[in-house]
């Protein structure tokens, strides 16, 4: 029995044909912010032990899957948290030296996610050392009285230095995270931080998160009768306008928060958007296989640190997606996205692996969705148009709520 209480599957076989992506979760935080509902963990003192621990399991747990990416195209790195920026620079070098043993690391996109608190010229230099060459910094707010109301750690200033020395690096692409709908947030407070990205002109991409609150943070409990969340329509209106300013600094949209310019668009992401498969490593990471004559199988991880470290190559639990209902979330996905989707690839992705039937239902669902004015379509690219965008959610239900169900 896996630890899933399940039979162990048989994981489906990759196809070597298909791009796929590998992602590192790094869990560690120097502290958790009072909204933050990831799980975490919590090491202010950077404990090195813990760190090289797992740097460990990863390597582990890489060692007992890489046969995933085995002669297939590896598109992109991502290192995500939690904060991967807080891990011992030791700790990163030593996984990705192994990592990049199998993988050319140079002609990857990869990304490291960062906290201002953690970026210095030493931080860096090892990180370009290492192969990264693009930055999200987790900037928030450039608006102190926004950042002390969440919690962080840093403030304003730090946010600037950080930038103005990570921008000032060769061969760096660097973005920024950004949230918008924060209880007590104005339309004018976010207008100074739209206006400050329209200003770091070397930045290469930005993505605005719309602030979500959930009741159990200490941030949800003791805000719900405090200050008031902008409303839907107020945060219609700031990201808009964010997209409205970003355009004209030359930030395409790429999909409802994220906006990118020379090159800054991430590899990675635009797997996840366009039904790409994945390797997920570390703790709490998902992966994704998709193989027609196997299925689609998601592969979760323990989230809980204590269980990955005991068994870093084998504690993750596969759950078989029916390829129909992958369909469904591949068409929801794609009304995220300014790219949306086309049919031909589509097809290719799905044929053999869902009946016709339900191939020909979604095109005649996006050719009502066209009808309805929330795609527009040309040769059988299908896009959201703006109006589709503000709705996915409702379009994703209208879509679920049709979805026939044989196979
Ligand atoms: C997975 S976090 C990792 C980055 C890093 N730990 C940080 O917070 O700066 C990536 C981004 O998710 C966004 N995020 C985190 N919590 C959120 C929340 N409650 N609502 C909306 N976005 C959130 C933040 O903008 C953050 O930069
Ligand atoms: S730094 Fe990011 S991941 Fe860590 S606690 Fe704060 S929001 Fe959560």
């Amino acid at each position: 029995m896996s630890p899933c209480g399940a039979s162990e599957m048989s994981p489906p076989a990759p196809r070597p044909d298909r791009p796929v992506g590998l992602y590192l979760h790094v869990p560690f935080c120097g502290a958790k912010c009072p909204y933050c509902n990831y799980p975490v963990d919590v090491d202010p003192d950077h404990t090195t032990s813990r760190h090289f621990a797992y740097a460990d399991a990863l390597i582990d747990e890489y060692e007992a899957r890489r046969h995933v990416l085995k002669g297939r195209d590896v598109r992109s790195l991502y290192i995500g948290g939690g904060t991967p920026s807080h891990w011992q620079t030791d700790a990163l070098e030593h996984v990705l030296q192994r990592v990049s043993r199998d993988i050319e690391l140079a002609s990857l996109d990869v990304t490291l996610e960062a906290n201002p608190c953690d970026i210095d010229g030493g931080t860096l230099d090892a990180w370009q050392a290492f192969g990264i060459d693009r930055l999200n910094i987790g900037v928030q707010s450039f608006q102190t009285d926004i950042l002390e109301r969440i919690g962080r750690r840093h403030d304003p200033s730090r946010a600037e230095e950080t930038l103005a020395i990570s921008l000032d690096r060769d061969a760096l692409r660097v973005g920024c995270d950004l949230l918008f709908g924060v209880p007590g947030q104005s339309l004018s407070t976010w207008r100074r931080d739209v206006d400050a990205i329209a200003a770091l002109d070397p930045l290469t991409h930005v993505t605005a998160y719309e602030f979500e609150l959930d009741d159990s943070t200490p941030m949800g409990e003791r805000d719900a009768d405090d200050l008031a969340r902008p409303s839907s329509d107020e945060r219609l209106e700031m990201l808009e306008m964010a997209a409205d300013t970003w355009r004209k600094q030359g930030f395409e949209r790429h999909e409802i928060g994220s906006f990118a310019r020379r090159e800054g668009a991430s590899r990675h992401t635009t797997l996840y958007w366009t039904g790409g498969e994945y390797l997920g490593l570390g703790m709490g990471a998902h992966s994704l296989t998709i193989a027609p004559s196997s299925g689609v199988v998601r592969r979760v991880n323990p989230a809980d640190l204590e269980t990955y470290l005991a068994s870093p190559a084998d504690s993750g639990c596969d759950e078989s997606i029916e390829p129909s209902e992958y369909l469904l979330q591949r068409l929801s996905l794609a009304m995220r996205t300014t790219r949306g989707l086309e049919m031909d690839v589509l097809r290719h992705q799905f044929e053999g692996a869902v009946s016709s039937r339900q191939l020909e239902w979604a095109r005649e669902a996006l050719d009502q969705l066209v009808d309805r004015g929330v795609l527009c379509e040309e040769r059988s690219h299908y896009r959201p148009t703006d109006r589709g965008l503000h709705r996915e959610d409702g379009v994703a239900r209208w879509l679920a709520r049709r979805f026939p169900t044989d196979s």
